[in-house]
C-alpha cells in the first residue's frame, strides 16, 4: 500500500489561499477570468474564487485540460490540449490557474494559448510551486508554497487518478 504523509493541513491550505486571494486582489483591477487547468487545479480553484469574492472581485470562471503526465510520476514532456475553454477571452484580463508547476511546460503552453486567443494581460497562479524542477522559463505571479522535489497528492491533485478527494496535501512514499 502507498502512504501518503501529510504536507499541509486544510486550515493551511485555507488560510495561504485566503491570503493569495488578497495579493491578487491588489494587484489586479478590472475585469477578470479565472481560467482553471483540470483536472488538478478544480479544488485550488474553487475555494480561490470564493476567497476572490470576500476580498472584492467578481472574476468569470473558465477551464481547459491539458495532458502531460499519463498515468506515471514523469511527465511525457508533451503537452497536448484536450479541452479548450469555451468563452471567446479575447479583449479579457485573465488569472491562469494551475494545481502545481513542476517542469514549468504546461503552464507555459496554456499561458501562450491564451495569449495567443487574444487575452489581454495574463498572471499566473499556482498553489504549488517546484522550482528545482524548472526546464522552461516559466515563473507563476502568485504561489501558494514553494515544495521541494517530493511527489504530492490531495485537494485535486492525483497519482494514476486516485487521491484527489483528500482535503488535504500529502506526500507519497
Ligand atoms: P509541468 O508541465 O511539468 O509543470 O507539470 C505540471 C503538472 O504535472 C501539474 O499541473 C500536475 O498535474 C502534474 N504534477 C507535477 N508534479 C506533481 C506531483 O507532485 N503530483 C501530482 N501531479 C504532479
Ligand atoms: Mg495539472
Amino acid at each position: 500500500m502507498t502512504k501518503v504523509s501529510k504536507l499541509f493541513e486544510e486550515s493551511e491550505i485555507a488560510a495561504r489561499v485566503e491570503q493569495l486571494a488578497g495579493e491578487i486582489a491588489r494587484q489586479i483591477s478590472g475585469d477578470l477570468v479565472v481560467v482553471g487547468l483540470l483536472k488538478g487545479s478544480f479544488v485550488f480553484l474553487a475555494d480561490l474564487v470564493r476567497a476572490l469574492d470576500r476580498a472584492g472581485m467578481t472574476p468569470g470562471i473558465e477551464f481547459m485540460r491539458v495532458a502531460s503526465y499519463g498515468l506515471g510520476k514523469e511527465s511525457s514532456g508533451n503537452v497536448e490540449l484536450i479541452g479548450d475553454i469555451l468563452d471567446d477571452i479575447a479583449g479579457h484580463q485573465v488569472l491562469l490557474v494551475d494545481d502545481i508547476v513542476d517542469t514549468g511546460r504546461s503552464l507555459l503552453f496554456a499561458r501562450n494559448l491564451l495569449l495567443d486567443k487574444g487575452a489581454t494581460r495574463l498572471w499566473t497562479c499556482t498553489l504549488l510551486d517546484k522550482p528545482s524542477r524548472r526546464e522552461v522559463d516559466c515563473a507563476a505571479d502568485f504561489v501558494g508554497f514553494p515544495i521541494e522535489d517530493v511527489f504530492v497528492v490531495g485537494y485535486g491533485i492525483d497519482y494514476a487518478e486516485t487521491y484527489r478527494h483528500l482535503p488535504y496535501i500529502g506526500v507519497v512514499e
